[in-house]
């Protein structure tokens, strides 16, 4: 199977890219553990839709599997939730040697993945990411966690997969704005990091859009890559991680303020608009560039504005980001597209708020 191996300090694990879910038992022997039991976190949208191939590709095993349901939502991805898990699994009997599956998108990965890390002080886990963000941004980097009485990812743990294995045929039933909000993170990807990647995104727009199985699974394993690379060379955040953060310090701060409105990939979106206006104001890329690089987002459906906010609100609430250092705002800054760095100078408020103003309408 097309696989990519991610290793990291505590452990090396696969990332399998198929299009269907036939070769999940034979990945799951690939582990070589005698797993007891298997237990499916998933929540209601995509357990509506695939769990029962999953029960399907479980059979072999002849072991009990317990698939555990959960309303889908970010707004669900709170302890509660983890609690009815943890009381799901006791009463199924779940022990040291069961095998957590997470199926689902990002907020699934999140919850199963802290479950995992969490009940008996840590049982395996498994990643079947069913969204384009999940399967190109959580597939790497081991962060697990919650939200916490309206905080962010609060609560959590780092803690790795046994293997990842993604179906770009999920992508099928991903409702379309979704499929865009992934695209901007895979659409930075490229932007910071490597320009044949961006051209590749250029020239398959339509192939992309209409989901060409091929195209995706290029996508989609170009993108691991380039984000196991970054986490690679930084694996405790403490700088080029940073990069992995453009066009976030802006959208963080819309995301927060439209309250669950736009979704992350939206933000992500409209701020890497003002990222791009930053470094073009700092005279770090030329007007053509700013351009190609809104076309780029465009041509993806993504928003570049966000109605009905304030600029002073949207500048004061970008220091309340995790990723503020001393009270100083950092931004990964373009210096080309496919390069990038991490600001270290101060930079001033008017320039930042000159870029809010182009991303605000009435
Ligand atoms: N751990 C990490 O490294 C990491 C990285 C990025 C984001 N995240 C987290 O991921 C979450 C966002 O992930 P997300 O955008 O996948 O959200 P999500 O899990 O809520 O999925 C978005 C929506 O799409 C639905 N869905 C997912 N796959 C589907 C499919 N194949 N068919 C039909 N419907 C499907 C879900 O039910 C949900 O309604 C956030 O909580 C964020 O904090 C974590
Ligand atoms: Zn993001």
């Amino acid at each position: 199977m097309n696989n990519l191996m991610i290793n990291t300090a505590s452990k090396s694990y696969p990332i399998y890219f198929t299009q269907d879910f036939s070769g999940l038992s034979k990945a799951i022997k690939g582990i070589n553990k005698d797993y007891s039991s298997f237990i499916v976190i998933t929540d209601s949208n995509v357990g509506t839709i695939y769990s029962k191939q999953i029960i399907k590709e479980l059979q072999v095993f002849e072991k009990n599997v317990l698939i555990t349901v959960f309303d889908a939502g970010e707004e669900n991805k709170i302890l509660e939730t983890i609690s009815g898990f943890y009381q799901d699994m006791i009463e199924f009997g779940a022990d040291r040697k069961s095998l957590v599956i997470a199926l689902g998108g990002g907020v699934t990965g999140d919850m199963a993945g802290f479950t995992a890390a969490t009940f008996m002080r840590g049982i395996d886990f498994i990643q079947i990411p069913t969204s384009l963000l999940s399967q190109v941004d959580s597939s790497v980097g081991g962060k697990t966690g919650i939200d916490f009485n309206g905080y962010k990812n609060i609560i959590g743990a780092f803690y790795q997969p046994e293997l990842v294995y993604i179906n770009v045929f999920t992508l099928s039933t991903l409702p379309n704005r979704e499929l865009y909000a992934g695209m901007s993170e895979v659409l930075k990807h490229g932007f910071i990091r490597d320009i044949s990647y961006y051209n590749f995104l250029k020239n398959s727009v339509d192939k992309v859009l209409n989901l060409d199985f091929k195209t995706l699974i290029t996508m989609i394993k170009w993108s691991c890559q380039i984000k196991k690379d970054v986490v690679d060379q930084d694996e405790k955040e403490q700088g080029l991680r940073g990069i992995l953060n453009f066009g976030h310090t802006f959208g963080h701060s819309i995301e927060r303020l439209k309250n669950f409105e736009l979704i992350h990939g939206e933000c992500v979106s409209i701020g890497m608009h003002g990222a791009f206006l930053l470094a073009n104001k700092l005279k770090l890329i030329t007007d053509t560039t700013l351009n190609d690089g809104l076309d780029m987002l465009r041509a993806y459906h993504l928003p570049l504005q966000v109605r009905g906010l304030n600029r002073d609100d949207i500048y004061n609430d970008m220091f309340h980001d995790k990723k503020t250092i001393h009270k100083r705002l950092v931004f990964a800054l373009l210096d080309d597209i496919g390069k990038s760095h991490l600001s270290t100078q101060l930079i001033s408020k008017d320039i930042i708020l000159e870029c809010i103003d182009e991303l605000i309408t009435l």
